[in-house]
């Protein structure tokens, strides 16, 4: 009896889910066709200029107020970037919506890359967390941070791979896989768009730059990239794969050259691939003058040319240059553009505006604004500036110190610097929201115990008169606390370097700190992984923070002081020197890899010789064959064991799926999360293949003692790649690791029949 009523009660509850679904299906159906109508509609009454004025996008700056307005009556422009304040965005709206002919709102644009007031570590640091649900939570922040301020379209996230730390803007993207980036981007969009477009928080996300920007030439920024179609294709396309698919309503087309084709006027990236591979409805942006450019770049004649290059490419909105405006009616008038490709570009543009609710609502409620720096926001910003660290090295438990120690010696040009540590790609935070480390180890210690000398006045400082006082304040300490690094202006965009080593005299002071033999704590606060093997070898404990945001000082003080375990884990491979770049974890193997015997130091060189073999594999004399740390990896306050790992089968078919099971015991006395990693690596394919590929990555928490079950599930579609000509999961054998880096795990094997 009882039976019976919980099943039909189930059925209803199945019923009512079904006609709940398929409703809301519905709705959405309807919405779209809705939004598809209203373009229609709207775009049969656009004049050509109107339509042109729609593709055009400017940072008014040097618009006098008057001018703006005019413009927006006329409707020259289809949206503004940079510009401020609620109560001059709500007015230019009134006069789109009220004075303009007809009545399209305008949509602002900004960069928001990692926070807008309240300031998260940059994204390489975000990476670092490898938890995309934080990070999630982090991009929505800064959406209604951003729109409460009129601004509902930013160019973020920034998801492209790169190899090289010496490339300015490794600060602004997820590292160098594309597994761990595409989860990232995922998150980043769903944070930054929310869950409903037409609520006034939802800002429009920008997967930007659209393509292969991080392969600039020796990490000089803006600079030429040659991407083999696999590496585009297996790496570089793949988090924007995943933005399209987590239905990123804008890309942004790039500066670069790629293959001989600026990204900004290639066809083969915009509308082959997006286009016509993955039927993309979005609408595309070219970066700042990317269009115009294209004639420094060699590739057009002038700025006719230009325009006529990106449109046919599929670039719909011009950012900043005004070559749409100037010639795209005579490139019609000339028959060289069709106006279906005008059509096409105002229609995605439009799309948007609907999809935001703008015509329905364009203006900026001022009561919005009170949300800014909220203590929720700023809490979120230390959680994830906690979970971005990186513990590199602890030798002997240095790290945590007791918060019953007698005094420490805070040294070093970061400790107190306020605006560099919220990074680059900051437009709107602001250094006073800063809570330095300084202050917040004051206020967990104290002012009494802490004895502050910066040694240095910045990071790139070269004179040696502040060591004295950092010396003496290290004497009277019981222990150090270095923080070291590199300014905001170091890194980001423009912003490349030759040389990724500490600036200034910074190792220097570090070295005459160490031979004071206290515990010496090194904390890296940079926008970039620098080469830091000397101080590694100096420092007690270093923890790599990157720039960690508006709650950088709390969120290290909270690790220092052991409130919780850094859990951090690298993003990118950590390189010993520049020599080495690029040095990535899933590179192809040579034909002669290296390893520990076959590798010649070149200080064991003898000094006289024949010409004779050094080993005659693949490695650097200086260097040896292996970085710094290697991608993945990070170390905790307590160390875990990984055992039972156990496949469900050792072999899958070609559309099966593997399930794949490991323990991770907790073995030391405090809680931690661990950062569990799945690696394979497909022995033999038809082209070669890396010889580690992440392919899966969970964060646990543990407790003390406690052992945990992690299980992944791997199909076989993640197997897939593109082998020159197609995209194949070959059949053959494959290696499988889980582990807690790309360098160690437990192994085990399986075959796609
Ligand atoms: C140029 C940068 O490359 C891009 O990332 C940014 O969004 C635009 N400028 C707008 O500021």
């Amino acid at each position: 009896m009882y039976c019976q009523f919980a099943k039909r009660t189930l059925f209803v509850i199945f019923i009512f889910l079904v006609v709940l679904f398929t409703s809301s299906c519905k709705q959405t159906e309807s919405n779209q066709n809705d939004i598809e109508s209203r373009v229609n509609n709207l775009l049969s009454e656009m004049t050509l200029e109107e339509k042109i004025g729609q593709m055009s996008q400017i940072d008014p700056g040097y618009l006098s107020d008057d001018q703006m307005n005019q413009t927006v009556r006329e409707g020259k422009y289809g949206s503004f970037l940079n510009i401020f304040g609620v109560e001059k965005i709500n007015a230019l709206q009134k006069i789109a919506m009220e004075e303009s002919r007809l009545k399209i709102p305008l949509i602002i644009g900004r960069d928001v890359i990692h926070g807008y007031r309240t300031i998260f570590p940059i994204p390489l640091g975000m990476a670092a967390t490898w938890n995309p649900q934080i990070v999630k939570k982090a991009f929505r922040i800064s959406s209604v941070e951003a729109s409460s301020q009129g601004i509902r379209w930013t160019f973020a996230p920034m998801i492209d791979i790169t190899w090289d730390p010496r490339w300015g803007r490794i600060a602004e993207g997820c590292g160098e896989d594309p597994y761990l980036a595409s989860a990232l981007a995922k998150a980043m969009v769903e944070g930054i768009q929310g869950d409903d477009l037409t609520d006034p928080t939802a800002v429009a996300a920008c997967a930007k730059h659209f393509v292969g920007y991080g392969f600039a030439e020796g990490g000089r920024d803006y600079n030429t990239t040659y991407i083999s179609e696999p590496v585009l294709r297996n790496v570089v396309l793949k988090p924007f794969k995943a933005a399209k698919d987590a239905g990123a309503l804008t890309f942004m087309s790039a500066f670069n050259d790629l293959n001989g084709v600026p990204t900004s006027g290639n066809e083969f990236t915009l509308r082959q691939i997006l286009r016509d591979e993955w039927h993309y409805e979005g609408m595309v942006v070219s970066d700042w003058a990317s269009v115009t450019e294209m004639i420094s770049h060699g590739y057009c004649a002038n700025e006719k040319e230009a325009a006529l290059k990106a449109i046919t490419a599929g670039v719909d909105m011009e950012m900043s240059s005004t070559s749409y405006m100037n010639h795209l009616k005579s490139l019609i008038d000339e028959g060289k553009v069709n106006l279906t490709l005008i059509d096409e570009a105002v229609k995605n543009i439009l799309r948007l505006k609907f999809k935001l609710g703008l015509f329905e609502n364009p203006y900026v409620n001022p009561e919005a604004e009170k949300q800014i720096l909220a203590p929720e926001f700023l809490d979120h910003a230390r959680t994830v500036a906690r979970q971005s660290a990186v513990l590199l090295k602890n030798e002997l438990n240095t790290l945590p110190l007791s918060s019953d120690i007698s005094s420490v010696a805070i040294i070093g040009p970061l400790a107190d610097a306020p605006r560099d540590q919220l990074g680059t790609w900051v437009f709107d935070g602001k250094a006073e929201n800063s809570v330095t480390p300084l202050t917040a180890i004051k206020e967990v210690l104290g002012n009494a115990k802490v004895n502050y000398a910066a040694g240095m006045t910045y990071s790139r400082d070269k004179s040696k008169t502040g060591f004295a006082g950092a010396i003496a304040a290290a004497k009277k300490s019981q222990a150090i606390l270095f923080f070291a690094g590199e300014e905001w202006i170091l890194s980001g965009e423009g912003q490349s370097r030759g040389e990724i080593n500490l600036p200034g005299v910074q190792e220097e002071l570090i070295e005459e700190l160490a031979k004071l033999g206290k515990p010496l704590v090194v904390v890296v606060m940079a926008g970039r992984p620098l080469a830091i093997g000397n101080v590694v070898e100096q420092s007690n404990a270093l923890l790599y923070a990157f720039h960690g945001g508006s709650m950088a000082g709390p969120a290290l003080a909270d690790l220092i002081f052991g409130k919780e375990s850094p859990s951090g884990k690298l993003p990118v491979t950590f390189v010993k020197g520049s020599g080495q770049i690029p040095f990535y974890y899933y590179h192809n193997n040579t034909g002669r890899p290296a390893n520990t015997k076959s590798w010649t130091p070149i200080d064991s060189i003898p000094v006289i010789n024949s010409q004779a073999s050094l080993g005659y594999k693949s490695f650097h004399l200086d260097y040896g064959f292996t970085p710094l740390f290697p991608f993945g990896y990070g170390l905790s306050y307590t160390t875990f064991k990984y055992s039972n790992l156990i496949l469900s089968s050792t072999e899958m078919a070609s559309n099966g799926n593997l399930t794949i099971k490991v323990s991770v015991l907790n073995d030391g006395d405090i809680d931690a999360d661990e950062i569990v990693q799945l690696y394979i690596r497909d022995r033999v394919g038809s082209i070669t293949r890396p010889v580690k590929e992440l392919k899966g990555f969970k964060r646990i928490h543990l407790k003390s003692r406690e052992t945990v079950g992690v299980t992944f599930e791997l199909p076989a579609s993640e197997l897939e790649f593109f082998n020159g000509k197609e995209n194949v999961i070959e059949s053959g054998e494959f290696d499988l690791w889980i582990g807690p880096n790309s360098d160690e795990g437990l192994h085990s094997e399986f075959s796609i029949k």
